[in-house]
């Protein structure tokens, strides 16, 4: 997020929004991106007993402003974890990852009960994949997994430079045809070597907050 960033004041819109579903005392599963920084800033404003955090950049965060940091582990089942996306169409299916924390998010995402997706109004899309699917790797299946991805028609271009938080890599991969939003996220599963890729669609959205111009949207899905 910069100064500049055109729909910062939508964003900062949909995380008002989505304090309202913190309750008092609650561990917050807190996921990441520009989205998520605007909620955090205002984190002090409700009473949480902690948090469990969906990437290491978000824990910083978090424990910067003296939020309770758990491993997932010890809590179990989470009552509400709150995340941005990169995509989401009509049923909550989304595409998350391009900040690459995908993992890590889609783990916290299961063990919660709640999903709040909050979106500025340019994430919404009638068929995902424009935006491209983030795979996570382990680094010796990078080029099998390319492969593979080629010959279902994707084109995937390796983020240089970026290790994720579990010591991967990751295939940005463009034009994989997301008719089923479900089947791609099994597909993609099946194939060795994949850790896990950004189509949540077992995880997708209980609730979205859209924001636009003429303020905020509660979508259930
Ligand atoms: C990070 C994510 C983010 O939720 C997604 O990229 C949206 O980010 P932003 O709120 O900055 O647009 O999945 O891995």
């Amino acid at each position: 997020m910069t100064a500049t960033d055109p729909k910062l004041a939508q964003k900062q819109a949909a995380a008002k929004a989505a304090l309202s579903y913190i309750e008092d005392g609650m561990i917050l599963g807190v996921g990441t991106g520009s989205t998520v920084n605007c909620l955090i800033e205002l984190l002090p404003k409700v009473h949480l007993k902690g948090a469990v955090a969906s990437s290491q950049v978000t824990e910083d965060k978090l424990k910067a402003l003296g939020i309770e940091i758990y491993d997932l582990n010890q809590v179990g089942v989470l009552d509400l974890y709150i995340d941005g996306a990169d995509e989401i169409d009509a049923h909550g299916n989304m595409i998350k990852g391009g900040g690459g924390a995908l993992t890590r998010e889609k783990i916290v995402a299961a063990a919660s009960k709640r999903f709040i997706c909050m979106v500025d109004d340019s994430k919404i899309v009638d068929k995902l994949g424009r935006f491209p699917v983030a795979i996570e790797v382990l680094p010796q299946a990078r080029s099998y997994v390319a492969r593979e991805l080629v010959a279902m028609g994707g084109d995937p271009v390796y983020r240089e430079g970026f290790v994720t938080d579990y010591g991967n890599v990751i295939l940005d991969t463009y034009d994989l045809d997301i008719t089923d939003a479900a089947k791609m996220e099994a597909v993609l599963n099946n194939i060795v070597g994949v850790v896990c890729h950004g189509v949540f669609s077992a995880q997708s959205a209980h609730l979205m907050l859209k924001a636009g111009d003429q303020g905020v949207q509660t979508v259930k899905f």
